[in-house]
């Protein structure tokens, strides 16, 4: 049985006043049947982990370095984010892709490294709206599959997180029918390149416009376990139903 995970993505959002909403997430989740994951900015992680401190929330990052030190100015390593209290690190973001050029074999470096570091690397991946329309949509995941994750992957030590660009944070949501051929299709090819074993223990995130009125569907499609979630993780109120809906799934 593979344990659900909820995550959240605050991206490039929030300063000491939002560690009141770690708090309150905390509160509600003194223990969770499901693990509950927040990635703030980095500048915000230590203290978020004060936050969460004797509850069920842990704390990830939303990039790291593939080198674990160096002359590499403003850049955070993997060991560093362990060290200011992280368990997981997101790595691959689409917005990263498009922001920072960043391309699979870049990805798989900085998941390495995460685990190296003995972080979870939540890899992510996902097609473009073009790609979708010309019915690329599996080849480009297959590509991002191989190209992005590591050799040394384990169910322990890797999450990917299926978010399709034109569904992050736009209010559009693939349908039931569309996650379950890309989640399954994930499965099939985890399980082909380390064995059952390992293909059947990863867990499957999906990610884009997950809110509280539409979780319950999303987390009843097969190979889903659970999601990557942005704006809906800014806030305790957004996120706490969507993290007992997974509770319930
Ligand atoms: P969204 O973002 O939930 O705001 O669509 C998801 C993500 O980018 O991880």
């Amino acid at each position: 049985m593979r344990r659900k995970l909820a995550a959240g993505n605050w991206k490039m959002n929030g300063t000491g006043a939002v560690l009141a909403e770690i708090e309150a997430l905390a509160r509600t989740y003194p223990q969770a049947d499901v693990d509950i994951v927040i990635c703030p900015p980095a500048t915000l992680i230590h203290r978020a982990g004060t936050a969460a401190r004797g509850s069920a929330v842990t704390i990830g990052g939303q990039d790291c370095h593939a080198r674990a030190s160096g002359a590499h100015t403003g850049d955070i390593s993997a060991e560093m984010l362990r060290d200011a209290g992280a368990s997981h690190v997101i790595t691959g973001h689409s917005e990263r892709r498009e922001d920072h050029g960043e391309r699979n074999e870049t990805v798989r470096g900085k998941a390495r490294a995460a685990m190296q570091a003995g972080l979870a690397a939540i890899v992510c991946m996902g097609e473009s709206l073009t790609e979708r329309e010309a019915a690329n949509t599996l080849d480009i995941i297959a590509g991002q599959l191989s190209g992005s994750v590591p050799d040394m992957a384990t169910g322990e030590n890797l999450v990917i997180a299926y978010e399709p660009i034109w569904a992050i944070g736009t209010g559009l949501v693939p349908s039931p029918d569309q996650i379950g051929e890309v989640h399954g299709f994930i499965r099939a090819r985890l399980e082909r390149r380390f064995g059952a074993g390992v293909g059947r223990s990863v867990r499957l995130l999906y990610g884009g416009s997950v809110k509280p009125d539409n979780a319950a569907a999303i987390f009843a499609v097969p190979n889903v376990d659970g999601a990557l979630v942005g704006g809906a993780s800014l806030r305790a109120a957004d996120f706490s139903p969507i993290i007992a809906a997974l509770g319930e799934a």
